[in-house]
């Protein structure tokens, strides 16, 4: 803790606590998390939680439930659930096996560096963002079908089986995705593919009703039969390469038949004598989160520091060094020398420590640094999942913006992502999210976009303890940070950490961005006076992530399981 920032965290301390107190009644202690004593699962959408839980009722482990709640989630969350997109599993074996699957989208064969571009080198955002030329090459069905026949017990028939039945029988829309549907519904009728299966004839469906997906039914049955070759081979890739071409993309059925997921080994850190084990590329989060981690490990905080300017000044600084690594070091390993080692090594982390400063430095003054000098060792969706052996999954996956691209394949009944926007189209340019980038994200065939998605499991003794993960573009980060922070300095329970109301910083736009309650007017005031500047409160951001997580108390053999309510969904266990 630094001079300026003691002073401003004793001057706001009674303020901190009641703003403490009125966010944790607001959000935080009228809540419990869910309690259970053999396995959970926590997803954006109660009937894709009770799948999964069915699943582990069933005598299925963590990866047939993740499996279960992918594919449920495709019917019952269109908005980020998804077969036509892609995504990210970590998991933690009870036999201590780490490993993670990297489904991510690619580019396809015929991409290239400046297809976003017009003939005077300008950028064209719509491009990247919406329509066919935004499609990245799907991996959701291959990564999970990977992940069930290495580390699942159970058929696929049987995991997938609830998805289809959901899709065919209908499930009972709740009031945010009716809502979803209707706000979006302007754009579906872009697509009549789309537009005949979010509305009834352009009527918007109401909370309560039936919503049945048969086309999307059909295609599930495709893969049940067929395994990953019902989606990238025979009807269903036709109808996918079909719906493409005629909307001017460029997938083709050799993108399709090319897609493999890989198995990658996770990026591991440790914070405060915690293991962490997220993702490494092609997402930046797991490298950018145990970096951040390293340098907040060089503060001491205790209980009342949390929501203090000073603690917000240490959180903002740190991110704004971690996001220019980001834009400058971080694209697909594949096809770029990302100097992991040295962006993950404490010592790289110590020399950003020691550049911080008492006020805030502008991010015009931060560059990316150099790692290898040390050589030591935006619509998405997030669950999580625990099995009574101990094995732990943790799934983040997504379409990027939500409904993707907004794109039914006609006859197939899903959704096509818009996941090439994660590329930097031009170095300089914004993505949807703000997110600059350069070289490292550049645009090349068959190369995975850059993702921030941060599925995550923090270990204690070796056994998994937050199982954690949130959708949210460039705050996905930024939102896993805060919860385990939340966990293991501030000790909240997972609602109240996953409750607490959260600020966000990428360096670029130079602005803090926060939740309502995050900043009360007095550290407001003292931040000002450090020289920082805000977002508004009605900013892209206005919601900071919607994480979804686990915590396992093995002192009380207990499982609590946590749904954000900034997204609906729930925490079921048994
Ligand atoms: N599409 C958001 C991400 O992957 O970060």
């Amino acid at each position: 803790m630094k001079v300026t920032a003691l002073f401003c965290r004793t001057f706001n301390y009674m303020l901190i606590v009641s703003l403490f107190l009125f966010s944790a009644l607001n959000f935080g202690e009228s809540q419990p998390p869910k309690k259970a004593k053999n396995g959970m699962v926590v997803t954006v959408s109660t009937p894709a939680s009770l799948v999964g839980v069915q699943i582990l009722k069933d005598g299925g482990n963590a990866v047939d439930a993740a499996v279960a709640v992918g594919f449920a989630l495709a019917v019952t969350y269109p908005y980020a659930g998804n077969i036509g997109g892609g995504g990210f599993m970590v998991i933690h074996l009870a036999n201590g096996k780490n490993t993670t699957i990297d489904f991510r989208e690619k580019a396809p064969l015929k991409a290239f560096r400046d297809m976003y571009l017009d003939k005077n080198g300008n950028y064209i955002p719509s491009l990247s963002k919406e329509g066919a030329l935004a499609v990245g090459v799907p991996g959701s069905v291959a990564g999970l079908i990977y992940a069930l026949k290495k580390y699942g017990t159970m058929p696929l028939a049987k995991v997938i089986q609830p998805a289809i039945d959901l899709a065919k029988k209908g499930w009972k829309l709740d009031e945010r995705t009716a809502e979803s549907f209707s706000k979006t519904l302007d754009v579906f009728k872009k697509y009549p593919s789309s537009y005949k299966i979010f509305s009834k004839n352009g009527v918007p469906y109401k909370e309560g009703e039936i919503f049945k997906q048969p086309d999307l039914a059909w295609t599930l049955e495709q893969i049940k039969k067929n395994g990953r070759d019902g989606f990238y081979k025979g009807k269903v890739a036709d109808l996918l390469v079909k719906q493409i071409s005629e909307f001017g993309g460029i997938i083709t059925k050799e993108d399709l038949l090319k897609y493999k997921p890989v198995e990658r080994k996770p990026v591991i850190g440790t914070y405060r004598g915690y293991e962490i084990v997220s993702m490494p590329p092609p997402s930046s989060g797991g490298i950018a989160l145990v970096e951040l981690l390293n340098i907040l490990e060089n503060y001491h905080f205790d209980e009342n520091d949390w929501g203090s300017s000073g603690y917000i000044h240490d959180l903002v600084e740190a991110m704004k060094y971690v996001y220019a690594d980001r834009t400058k070091h971080l694209g697909d390993e594949d096809f770029y020398p990302v100097p992991k080692k040295g962006l993950i090594s404490k010592a790289y982390a110590k020399s950003i420590f020691k550049k911080i400063k008492d006020v805030a430095t502008p991010s015009k003054d931060i560059k990316a640094g150099n790692p290898l000098n040390y050589k030591e060792s935006t619509e998405t969706t997030h669950y999580s999942i625990y099995d009574k052996a101990g094995n732990a999954v943790s799934v983040t996956t997504t379409l990027n913006s939500a409904f993707g691209n907004k794109i039914i394949v006609e006859g197939a009944g899903f959704l096509l992502n818009n996941e090439m926007d994660d590329f930097s189209a031009k170095p300089g340019e914004p993505n949807q999210f703000g997110l600059l980038g350069t070289e490292a994200n550049s645009i090349q065939p068959e190369k995975r976009m850059l993702s921030s998605m941060t599925p995550t499991i923090v270990l204690k003794n070796s056994q998994p303890y937050i199982i954690i993960g949130s959708p949210g573009g460039s705050t996905i980060i930024t939102t896993v940070l805060q919860v385990i922070m939340n966990c293991i300095d501030f000790n909240m329970n997972i609602q109240e950490a996953i409750d607490a109301p959260r600020i966000h910083h990428q360096w670029l736009p130079d602005k803090i961005f926060h939740e309502k309650f995050a900043i009360i007017k007095d550290v407001m005031e003292n931040l000002k006076k450090m020289g920082y500047k805000f977002a508004d409160l009605h900013s892209n951001f206005r919601i900071i992530g919607r994480a979804e997580g686990i915590l396992i108390d093995n002192s009380k053999n207990l499982i609590y399981g946590a749904a954000d309510p900034r997204g609906g969904g729930s925490a079921e266990g048994y």
